[in-house]
């Protein structure tokens, strides 16, 4: 197709994902319903098996949304009211909440000017004697540099829980997301790299203790049927989804690989122009959830590129610590100058693994026409 015919890109296409696999995204929805084990059926366990294979753990455990998975992370760590999780101050504000509804404080930590993730110069100064758990996020699809971090961990004998709702399948020297904290959390919410058609999330583990709790957690407390230690929620994975996210599994490392091939085209693109392109460090393998660039005029280029069918988008534009939600922290602007200024030069491309490299050329002249090169 010549560049001349492009009038539009999405911000994301998930209905053009769906083209690519409707026959049997369709045949799996059928055979949930056929079968009527719409809770908790053979479609979670064997989701479950495969989302743990896939992340090379050595359990995982369907739940009903990213923010879920976080808290029921935190419960099943018996961290609560009184104490304290460091978290990075530029993620969306679940991260936050997962860490909130347990009664706990979630305590901000700038990010690194380059790679947007948790700046590991910055923790060891956040610990209190509260301090219980660091949940790194890996964010935009690119892994938090996790060795410093499992270090600082172990030195004060903290919980590392991975924050991977963003990064189902990036790797850190080799490592898959996911794997390398006490327990992570992944949501499935449909924009994500691997989506499901509704809510939904995932934890994985590699410890039966956690898991033993979790299975517990999600299913009103209850270890076997109509037996309830404890005060458990109905935070389950519903089993259509599972179905749904079986099929995508099987495809998620080509349409991460897409993305790859997407991103290293726009940098090419893109080198060189008055844009601060991703950087990409040694121990990364990124699955580029987000195409993240910076720009001093961002709002007004956003108007400009929606005048041309192109649609971007901000992650995130207010920080956490100035929500109204917090304010209770008692936070200010200026407390996290470097998330509060990259909130406000931040903008997120098109990305899906379905662009074309046509599409992508039509961003990036649309990019370079704003600036007049
Ligand atoms: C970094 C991060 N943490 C947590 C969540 C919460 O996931 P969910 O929307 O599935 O509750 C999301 C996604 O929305 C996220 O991007």
């Amino acid at each position: 197709m010549a560049n001349t015919e492009i009038n539009k890109v999405s911000f994301v296409d998930l209905a053009a994902q769906y083209q690519t696999i409707k026959t049997e995204v369709d045949a799996a929805i059928a055979s949930v319903i056929q079968n009527t084990a719409f809770i908790l059926g053979p479609e979670v366990r064997k989701f479950e098996e495969e989302f743990a294979q896939f992340c090379e753990t050595k359990y995982a455990v369907g739940v009903d949304s990213g923010t879920s998975a976080i808290e029921l992370i935190m419960r099943a760590l018996e961290i609560g009211p009184g104490d304290e999780v460091i978290i990075p101050a530029n993620t969306f504000i679940a991260t936050a909440l997962g860490v909130s509804f347990t009664g706990a404080k979630p305590v901000f930590v700038e990010p690194e000017a380059k790679t947007y993730n948790i700046d590991v110069t910055r923790i060891e100064a956040a610990i209190t004697p509260r301090t219980k758990a660091i949940m790194p996020v890996h964010l935009y699809g690119q892994t938090a540099d996790m060795d410093p971090i499992l270090d600082i961990a172990k030195k004060h004998g903290l919980f590392v829980v991975e924050d991977a709702c963003q990064a189902h399948g990036a790797r850190y020297k080799g490592k898959r997301a996911g794997s390398m904290g006490i327990a992570s959390a992944f949501s499935f919410y449909p924009g994500k790299n691997l989506g499901a058609y509704g809510d939904g999330g995932g934890i994985t583990t590699n410890d039966e203790k956690i898991l033993a709790k979790l299975h517990r957690l999600r299913d009103y407390g209850q270890s076997e049927k109509y037996h309830h230690d404890e005060l458990g929620y109905n935070r389950r994975l519903d089993s259509m989804q599972a179905a749904i996210l079986r099929v995508k599994l099987r495809y998620i490392d080509s349409w991460n690989q897409a993305r790859r091939d997407h991103a290293d085209y726009y940098s090419k693109l893109l080198s060189g122009t008055k844009y601060v392109t991703p950087i990409v460090p040694a121990y990364a393998e990124p699955i580029w959830h987000l195409y993240v660039i910076q720009t001093e005029q961002r709002d007004m280029l956003m108007k400009f590129l929606s005048g041309m069918g192109i649609y971007t988008g901000i992650h995130y534009p207010i920080p956490i610590h100035l929500q109204g939600a917090y304010k209770d922290l008692g936070y200010k602007t200026g407390d996290f100058p470097l998330t509060e200024t990259q909130s406000q030069k931040i903008v997120s491309l098109p990305m899906f693994a379905e662009l074309s490299d046509e599409m992508v050329k039509y961003v990036v002249d649309g990019l370079l026409k704003f600036t007049g090169s």
